[in-house]
């Protein structure tokens, strides 16, 4: 039995079929034939090859400790060869979010999004990893708060002695590139100040306070400035630990019951609701969306991944997709005005610069003068 392991999630869109809506079986295969022949060289203990709509996500469990240079290699190369398969198919944006030309020691802020957590592994250790699609990081904000820090959501953060005393929140501003903890409940309202605004402050980790138990990890993407608007912060990841002291399942997913607003719907510009799915539902279609989510349960053993079970397939999630696909038709109406349509700043695609420039000696003052 291993001492303490690893367990990684790196996801990568690298070529869509058709368009941005899911991944060809052919690159499906190619990462299950290296993700086997990495366990087989014993770089893996295990792993589950998963995607969510265009994204190919690998789960891994290792010895190799967090921001391990041959896991992110590993994962890498494996993109790479993919991306190859996508190019002789002609797949949509093949190679799309390996944004930097070689390998340079990790892959975060090189645009694959990868969660990671190293832990002791528990008699019991159920984990459930969450893939979405079209969408942003900061879009696990609101469930993880909901998880770790709202009653209504985990009675255990009442009646369960291991988790009274709460949370420890570790959230990144992803533009200044720096980090702050916050101890929940004491400083949920200063918290929420920055957690309320996703597309810039991220949880990235939450803790549990008694012994700094790792409970969550998220991805967080380094976002790059590029033609006045801000890149790469898309499709993330996150790995959530329950039970005994921590959140029961039910506490996890119970925040997937509310299809809350995400970014990142129709070329990476438009908010809309973050649809809880099944995993053969995992194909984002309606204008390229309705951004969606997937949930994978494993309980992990000795290292192995026992699994997965999809846990947002679940009849009770059926409202919740009712109540998503509403959301979409209302918003959608809004057509190319917010609040449908992101704030200029928060646009991936833009074309205000040109415009502006083209426009500029056209726009007369409105200043009164004196
Ligand atoms: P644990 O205390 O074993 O996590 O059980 C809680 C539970 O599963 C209630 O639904
Ligand atoms: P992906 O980020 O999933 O490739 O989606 C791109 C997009 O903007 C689709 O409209
Ligand atoms: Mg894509
Ligand atoms: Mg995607």
């Amino acid at each position: 039995m291993p001492g303490k392991i690893t367990l990684s999630v790196i996801k990568a869109d690298v070529g869509g079929y058709v368009g941005h809506s899911d991944v060809h079986p052919t690159l499906l295969k190619k990462a299950e034939e290296r993700l086997k022949a990495a366990k087989e060289e014993g770089l893996l203990i295990d792993y589950s090859r998963q995607k969510v709509g265009d994204d190919i996500a690998l789960i891994m469990t290792h010895e190799q400790g967090t921001n391990s240079i041959d896991i992110h290699r590993f994962a890498w190369e494996t993109f790479e060869a993919c991306t190859e398969v996508a190019k002789e198919l002609s797949q949509y944006g093949a190679g799309q979010d390996l944004l930097a030309d070689s390998f340079s020691g990790n892959v975060k802020g090189m645009g694959p999004g990868c969660a990671e957590m190293e832990f002791e592994e528990r008699k019991s250790e159920p984990v459930i990893v969450f893939l979405a699609d079209k969408t942003e990081p900061g879009a696990w904000n609101f469930p993880l708060y909901k998880m770790f820090a709202d009653p209504f959501n985990t009675i255990g953060l009442v009646i369960d002695p291991n988790m009274h005393g709460g949370f420890v929140f570790e959230v990144h501003d992803l533009i200044e590139e720096k980090r702050i903890f916050f101890n929940s409940p004491e400083e949920l309202y200063d918290m929420l100040i920055f957690v309320g605004a996703p597309s810039r402050y991220v949880i990235k980790n939450v803790f549990r306070k008694s012994d700094n138990v790792q409970a969550a990890a998220t991805s967080t993407q380094k976002l790059f400035f590029i033609a006045e608007r801000y890149v790469g912060k898309d499709d993330p990841v996150m790995i959530v630990r329950s039970q005994s002291g921590l959140p029961a399942v039910g506490e996890v997913l119970e925040p997937f019951s509310f299809p809350h607003a995400v970014a990142g719907w129709m070329r990476g510009s438009h908010h809309g609701p973050l649809m809880p799915v099944s995993v053969a539902q995992d194909t984002p279609t309606r204008f390229d969306g309705p951004p969606r989510v997937v949930g994978l349960g494993y309980q992990i053993s000795k290292g192995k991944l026992i699994g997965p079970r999809d846990m947002l397939g679940d009849i009770s999630y059926d409202n919740a997709r009712q109540v998503a696909l509403n959301a979409a038709d209302y918003l959608r109406t809004h057509g190319p005005f917010e609040p449908h349509r992101l704030p200029l700043d928060e646009m991936e695609y833009t074309t205000m610069p040109d415009v502006m420039k083209k426009l500029a000696p056209r726009f007369e003052s409105t200043k009164v003068t004196k």
